[in-house]
């Protein structure tokens, strides 16, 4: 029972690694905030952690700072209190980011590799990103994350919390792998953490970043099989991570045990990218 006694907010804990913060948070005695873009995923969530009846769901758009306000508005209404905030909700593809152009240049490219010739295709996904495509993204992995820890670090500066927050980057954020709007999202993550880091020390709020790999969840599903086999073969242990692996980690930044940690970034990634 690391969590016994704290109040804990997980966005995007509809599906994958939220869902499973949440199940572990609520194990280890957290009372769980649920938040998510769609009410039906978060309340399957709560049904599966609300076991003490202490959790609640909240249905909130994160790249919406007044949506935002009023989620922490409800939280200090019904808990007066936060200790744990873990910003997870975030977004890998929005439409027109040229996804669709890049997947049929990367099978073009393969087929010119199955061929046995040197391939004259290149990926310039740039040059098909619509200016919306690149805002959505970084509206809600950039944008949505700050204006939870704005939210959240005022409601611990009320309540007197020394609060722990924990910002989900990715692999992609530390070696460029993937699109420009989803790396650059989740580099910026990381620079924010470190920043924030310094900033609250001397109140004692810990802020540190995990860096997930390839992840066995929806956002992972939603990238071509090609691509997803490549990604596996590079990877030191060989397989894709699941969710628990990330929330396993959270759970540790989360709790007392890493009382020394600030402004760190773990990366739970299968040696995919060793720091
Ligand atoms: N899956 C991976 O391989 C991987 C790797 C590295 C980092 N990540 C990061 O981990 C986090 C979780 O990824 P996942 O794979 O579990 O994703 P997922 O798609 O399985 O779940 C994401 C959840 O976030 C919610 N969400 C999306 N937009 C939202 C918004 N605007 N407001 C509130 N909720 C919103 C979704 O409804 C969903 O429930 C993301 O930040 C992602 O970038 C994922």
């Amino acid at each position: 029972m690391r969590l016994q006694g704290k109040v804990a907010l997980v966005t995007g804990a509809g599906l994958g690694m939220g869902r499973a913060m949440a199940e572990v948070f609520a194990r280890e005695g957290a009372a769980v905030v649920v938040v998510d873009l769609t009410a039906r995923d978060a309340e399957e969530t709560l049904a599966l952690i609300n076991a003490r009846g202490d959790c609640c769901a909240l249905t909130a758009d994160v790249s919406d700072s007044a949506q935002v306000a009023a989620v922490y508005a409800e939280v200090e209404r019904r808990y007066g209190r936060l200790d744990v905030l873990v910003n997870n909700a975030g977004i890998g593809a929005a439409p027109n980011d040229g996804y669709d152009k890049f997947y049929e240049r990367m099978a073009a490219m393969n087929e010119q590799i199955a061929r046995g010739e040197e391939p004259t295709v290149h990926l310039d996904h740039i040059i098909d990103m619509q200016d919306d495509g690149w805002q959505k993204v970084l509206d809600i992995n950039l944008n949505g994350l700050f204006y939870n820890c704005r939210e959240a670090v005022r409601l611990m500066i009320r309540c007197g919390v020394k609060g722990s927050i924990i910002n989900i980057s990715s692999t992609a954020g530390l070696n460029g792998t993937g699109a420009v709007h989803y790396c650059s999202s989740k580099a910026a993550v990381l620079g924010f953490t470190k920043c924030l880091a310094r900033e609250l020390g001397g109140r004692g709020i810990r802020v540190n970043a995990i860096c997930p790999g390839a992840m066995n969840t929806r956002m992972m599903a939603s990238i071509s099989p090609d691509y997803a086999k490549a990604m596996v073969a590079s990877i030191p242990l060989g397989r894709m991570g699941e969710p628990v692996e990330v929330a396993n980690t959270a759970l540790f930044l989360a709790s007392d045990e890493a009382s020394y940690f600030t402004g760190q970034t773990l990366a739970a990634n299968g040696g995919w990218q060793m720091l």
